[in-house]
């Protein structure tokens, strides 16, 4: 078999085992230790901690969503200067996967059942996008980060006040996310037009109001 050919396999089962492992409910470890750490743990009443685990498990598939993307962009993109960046970027939302998960067994609580549909569109998304041109995939990751923030702005003013282990998780989710929209802007990647933005709200409130629940 040609080099060529053992790389392409290679790659897609290397594809393969990273969607396995975050879909799995035993994610890859975070490299930096949770903010949550030295946080106390709140007395949240029954309905306040099913809220936070609803808002976590948001968190959650937003971060499924997310290795999707960069997943997808990996393989399809080229990335010539700026592919270590995106690496980087990629290991962040490993980081952010893993203490969502951490926060979510915290909670009592589990990761949404349809996170592999997540998964399957993201990638689909970012791959896609990626096979257009650089610039829509960096807009793209650009675009989606900027979504996540505005969802991370309104988890903190929806967390119990007294869940700091929650709040401290998606207070730093939210520092990163801004800086992977900027890096991926820098990189040369298109600013997409509101219409376009608009409907990739609909299709995040479709998630968060699923994820909640399911
Ligand atoms: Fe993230
Ligand atoms: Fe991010």
């Amino acid at each position: 078999m040609s080099d060529r050919a053992l790389s392409s396999i290679d790659q897609l089962i290397t594809g393969f085992d990273r969607a396995l492992r975050s879909l799995s409910r035993r994610t890859q470890p975070a490299a930096r230790p949770s903010p949550a750490q030295g946080k106390p743990e709140a007395e949240l009443s029954d309905d306040a901690q099913r809220h936070a685990a609803g808002l976590m498990r948001v968190n959650h598939s937003g971060e499924v969503c997310a290795q999707a993307l960069y997943q997808g962009q990996a393989l399809t993109a080229k990335l010539t200067d700026v592919r270590e960046e995106m690496e980087h970027a990629a290991d962040e939302e490993i980081d952010h996967l893993a203490w969502c998960e951490q926060r979510l067994n915290e909670l009592n609580s589990r990761p949404s059942l349809l996170n592999p549909a997540w998964y399957a569109l993201s990638f689909s998304i970012g791959a896609g996008a990626g096979l257009l041109s650089d610039r829509i995939s960096l807009g793209f990751v650009a675009a989606t980060e900027e979504q996540v923030c505005k969802h991370l702005r309104a988890h903190l003013k929806a967390l119990p006040e007294q869940d700091l282990r929650s709040r401290a998780v998606v207070s730093t989710m939210l520092e990163d996310e801004a800086r992977h929209a900027d890096r991926a802007l820098e990189a040369g990647g298109h600013d997409f037009p509101a219409p376009v933005k608009a409907g990739m709200t609909l299709i995040s409130r479709a998630m968060t109001f699923s994820s909640y629940r399911i």
